[in-house]
């Protein structure tokens, strides 16, 4: 990434999305587009408020979630300091935002492609599905514990097939690990792509789902992040072969059979 992928940008908007137990837990933050020269659909960027001063040091990394009518919009979900502090950014405020960050993932139109999103890792099925060349190719489904009006559901469902299933008790686990293993067989006897984002244990059940089918799946890592550039070595997992590789950098979209989780 060169420096001229750093710049200022102002907010034109914060939007809460849903009502989950915990007010404001679910926002989209609309920003100025910073004048790219392109994006691919998992793709990153670090954001880093210029009002955190020196308060809070490190930016945040979100996926880019849409794009369109000079904006780029983010999903993002409060879960600790950083995201709290987002959520209050006002129209008009200034953020650093360096980007587009990291690799994107694979896109094939003509073949079935399963979207499998945990919870907030919907956030870059958005930009992937209103970006797809033959959206009657993709399903999308999600898994849930908060109400599925916190996440961009709707609207996807209105251009691609979706399905979901929310988690309340262990019973509802169980059901959706099973979902998860039979969506993948079905696409894997279809020579599909599957497409994955969302927590860690999630994914793991389609990483060795997809082992077992014997087909291709790609997972996007969700690692905590320093710089997002390969300098501070804060986001580093294993590759398939048990090398160190750095998250932002070498992934965040890794051919499943190719990262440890
Ligand atoms: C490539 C990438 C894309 C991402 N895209 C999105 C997105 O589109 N929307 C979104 O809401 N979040 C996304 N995340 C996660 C997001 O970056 C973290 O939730 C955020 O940095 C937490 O900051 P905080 O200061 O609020 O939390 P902190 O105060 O730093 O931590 C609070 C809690 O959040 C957990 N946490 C911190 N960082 C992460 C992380 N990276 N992943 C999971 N849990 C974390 C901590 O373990 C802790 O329990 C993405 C992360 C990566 C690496
Ligand atoms: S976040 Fe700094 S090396 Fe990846």
């Amino acid at each position: 990434m060169s420096l001229r992928n750093c710049r200022n940008v102002k907010v034109l908007d914060v939007v809460p999305v849903g009502q989950s137990k915990r007010p404001g837990e679910f926002f989209e933050i609309k920003l100025e587009y910073p004048d790219w020269d392109g994006w691919k659909p998992g793709q990153f960027v670090m954001i880093r408020p210029v009002s955190w001063d020196l308060e809070i040091v490190w930016g945040r990394p979100f996926s880019i979630s849409s794009v369109g009518d000079g904006s780029l919009t983010l999903f993002i979900q409060k879960v600790g300091r950083g995201t709290s502090r987002l959520a209050q950014l006002k129209p008009g405020d200034e953020v650093a935002i360096w980007g587009p960050l990291g690799n994107g993932f694979a896109v094939e139109p003509e073949r079935p492609t399963l979207l499998l999103a945990g919870g907030i890792g919907i956030a870059p099925f958005r930009g992937y599905v209103e970006n797809h060349a033959g959206p009657e190719n993709l399903k999308l489904f999600l898994a849930h514990r908060v109400p599925l009006e916190c996440y961009p559901y709707d609207s996807l469902s209105r251009t691609v097939e979706c399905e979901s299933m929310m988690e309340r008790t262990p019973e509802d686990l169980q059901r959706i690990i099973a979902r998860l293993h039979e969506l993948v067989a079905e696409y894997a006897e279809r020579d599909g792509l599957i497409l994955c984002c969302g927590p860690t244990p999630f994914m793991r059940t389609v990483q060795s789902a997809a082992a077992e089918a014997g087909t291709r799946a790609q997972l996007s890592l969700e690692n905590r992040m320093g710089c997002g550039v390969g300098a501070c070595l804060g986001c580093v997992t294993k590759d398939g072969s048990g090398h160190n590789v750095q998250v932002c950098t070498r992934g965040p979209v890794f051919w499943s059979d190719n990262v440890e989780l």
